[in-house]
């Protein structure tokens, strides 16, 4: 340590030059920012939640028989009709469900690589359960883009072999999204794969949905209580409304 008197004292020391503003070291503020990547998984990520909701509860007609979930298959491609031509209300759906898709899983990759660049060698070691969502977000987000690509395959193109040997294509006049579900669901392994990814679903919408209350900036005790009951009950009704599909397929409650 230098003292303030003596030989040595810092009065003798050489006096540094000024460090101006232009020498100190820059670092940029990365491009599009974490908030506006946080956001934008949040917002696109409720939009999914709200489309997994809304078709779980579609799919549930499936209970009311051939005839109710064909009408409601046909009905959503007449939408706005004739505003719109056949198909056309589905067809902004898909674009926005696909803008949506894309938004969410680049924002997650730039997230994910920033967050390993900034932890460097001084990562969280070790498990919780309580944490397992949230550390298999990645993971369980992977396999539901599979099966999002597997279900299109499966029972909107109808390509071989995702999609059954049985598969109908729809037509303007008639749906056979009954028939093509029914026929999908009767091959146990696909049935399996839908029970999987619908538990996975579980898991990343309970994290998600709990995400989204922590980014709107939730606070209180009582409303981040409200937050993740809201989030759990939303996250276990979408992926057990789901599960109970495969199993009545399965099960021969629903042929
Ligand atoms: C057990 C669970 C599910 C069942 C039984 C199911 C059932 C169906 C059926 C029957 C169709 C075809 C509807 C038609 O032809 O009008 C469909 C389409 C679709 N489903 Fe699902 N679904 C399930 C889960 C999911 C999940 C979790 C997602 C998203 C993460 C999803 C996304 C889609 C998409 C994007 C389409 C295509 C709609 C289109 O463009 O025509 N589904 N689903």
């Amino acid at each position: 340590m230098s003292t303030l008197i003596g030989p040595h004292s810092d009065a003798d020391a050489p006096i540094p030059e000024p460090r101006t503003t232009s020498a100190l070291p820059t670092s940029r503020p990365p491009r599009p920012s974490n908030v506006t990547l946080k956001v934008t998984m949040a917002l696109t990520g409720t939009v999914f939640a709200l489309f997994v909701l809304v078709h779980m509860i579609g799919n549930l007609k499936v209970y009311t028989g051939a005839d109710h979930f064909d009408a409601y298959a046909h009905w959503l491609r007449t939408l706005l009709e004739p505003l719109l031509p056949y198909e056309g209300a589905l067809w902004i759906f898909r674009l926005v469900l696909l803008a949506c898709l894309v938004a969410h899983i680049g924002a997650s990759f730039m997230l994910i690589g920033r967050s390993h660049k900034a932890k460097g060698r001084f990562r969280r070691k070790g498990m919780s359960w309580k944490r397992l969502p949230a550390t298999l977000m990645p993971y369980t987000g992977l396999v539901l883009f599979a099966f999002i690509v597997f279900h299109i395959l499966d029972l909107t193109t109808g390509t071989k072999p995702a999609a059954s040997d049985d598969f109908i294509s729809t037509t303007e006049q008639q749906s056979y999204a009954y028939h093509n579900l029914v026929e999908s669901l009767q091959r146990w392994p696909v049935a399996l794969f839908y029970i999987v990814a619908m538990a996975l679903l579980g898991l990343h919408l309970v994290h998600g949905l709990w995400s989204v209350v922590n980014d709107l900036g939730a606070t209180g005790k009582r409303v981040r209580q409200v937050g993740a009951a809201i989030a759990l009950l939303l996250a276990a009704a979408v992926s057990i409304g789901n599960i109970t599909i495969p199993l009545a397929v399965l099960t021969g409650v629903v042929s």
